[in-house]
């Protein structure tokens, strides 16, 4: 079976909280770590690459408080931040890479300092690699004209040689679901991709409802699970607007009852809009990975092991990233020890790595699950990987090691 996994690796240099970091993911990975530690910075770094590809990069800074707010402040201070993703394009299997680093000018704005992008082994496949706004290299004959205040990318997406890379990045979805907002009548659109607060979640449902009903029968399984009452939803017109309408169980009565978003409970939608996340795959879109913030909030601990199984079950077909607090999500000790990063703050700087090897042995051999050793505090990032990226701090740039 081919691998969900979309993203190999994440290099992040001076981004907010995280000074460097250096990890691979998983076809379903867990970001652990205490509050303020840096799980939402990693996953923003990822989300800022999508904004500055399908808008601007100016307008993916802006939205995030402008580059000072970006680079990491530190005794140090660093004046860029930079991003190295590595993965595999979905439709043909090649391995790729897309880097970059941003850099404050003196007279003040920023330019993109380096950037590259590679298809393939060294020198097998498609590559560029700009400075300040000038080709360096290239295999295509022909350039789009490029800027130092953008990215690249965006210019060359026109390419069919780097379409595929455009197309892949874009394609990542994060969620961080506000009931509020998905109870709010919503402004019909495509619905092809669920929006990062479920603002658009009634036209995602109405897509799924016309494009592929299995996923909708998938997703009510599991919000019953969560939700017995609830037996089904679908999207509703309501003038120039639209909203979801859902079912419910009542006792006496013959037909169930229907009540709009905007009477269901916090759970109930945040629920929803978590699995409509997951399983929002369909023949004409499906997402290269899903981030998700925290799925568990608000729900009761006994859906843990519905929203587990869902987790588990949607990374077959998409990579999967969750940020999470919840030790009953994690209890089970089928969960892999390598599909947990733990993220700890020392002294204001994230680090970021997979488990110390006394709990991955303790998972392994059955003794504690990952939720156990979570509600002992025992999550703790492998010291010697940290030593090693200390030591040795990976490059952003430079094609794919073989
Ligand atoms: N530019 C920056 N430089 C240094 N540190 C920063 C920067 N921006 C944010 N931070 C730090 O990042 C912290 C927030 O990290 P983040 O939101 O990723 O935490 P989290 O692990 O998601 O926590 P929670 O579980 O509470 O959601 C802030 O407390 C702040 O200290
Ligand atoms: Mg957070």
């Amino acid at each position: 079976m081919k691998s969900s996994v979309f993203l190999t690796r994440v290099v992040l240099r001076n981004y907010k909280s995280i000074g460097g970091c250096d990890v691979r993911l998983h076809p379903l990975t867990y970001l652990i770590g205490t509050n303020g530690s840096g799980k939402s910075n990693f996953l923003d770094a990822l989300h800022l690459v999508r904004d500055a590809l399908l808008g601007s990069l100016d307008n993916a800074l802006n939205e995030r408080g402008g580059l000072a707010e970006v680079r990491r402040r530190s005794s140090g201070h660093p004046t860029h931040f930079g991003v190295r993703l590595e993965f595999v394009l979905p439709n043909d299997g090649r391995d790729a890479y897309f880097a970059f680093n941003v850099g404050a000018l003196k007279k003040g704005g920023y330019e993109v300092q380096n950037e590259e992008c590679g298809i393939g082994k060294k020198g097998k496949g498609p590559y560029y690699s700009v400075e300040r706004g000038v080709l360096k290299k290239s295999s295509e004959d022909t350039f789009p004209a490029i800027t130092s205040d953008r990215l690249a990318l965006v210019a060359v997406s026109g390419m069919s040689a780097f379409r595929p890379v455009f197309d892949a990045l874009v394609s990542m979805g994060f969620y961080n679901l506000n009931p509020k907002l998905m109870r709010d009548l919503q402004k019909p659109q495509d619905g092809r991709l669920l929006k990062p607060v479920g603002e658009n979640i009634a036209s995602v449902i109405g897509h799924l409802e016309r494009n592929a009903p299995g996923q909708i029968k998938v997703i009510e399984e599991y919000l019953q699970t969560v939700v017995p009452m609830v037996h089904g939803f679908e999207r509703k017109a309501v003038g120039p607007m639209e909203t979801l309408e859902f079912r419910q169980e009542m006792a006496g009565s013959l037909h169930p009852w229907r009540f709009l978003a905007q009477s269901m409970s916090d759970g109930t939608l945040r629920a929803l809009g978590v699995l409509a996340a997951l399983f929002q795959s369909n023949q004409d879109f499906s997402p290269t990975v899903v981030g998700i913030e925290e799925p568990e909030t608000a729900l009761h601990p006994a859906a843990s092991a519905a929203l587990r199984d869902a987790l588990t079950r949607a990374s077959s077909n998409v990579q999967i990233i969750v940020t999470s607090h919840s030790p009953d999500l994690l209890d089970d000790s089928d969960i892999d020890p390598e599909s947990l990063l733990a993220v700890v703050s020392e002294g204001g700087e994230t680090k970021i790595a997979r488990l110390d090897s006394a709990s991955r042995k303790a998972m392994r051999e059955r003794l504690f699950s990952a939720g156990e050793l979570l509600r002992l505090n025992q999550l703790a990032p492998d010291p010697e990987v940290l030593q090693d990226q200390e030591r040795n701090q990976p490059d952003l740039f430079g094609s794919i090691r073989e």
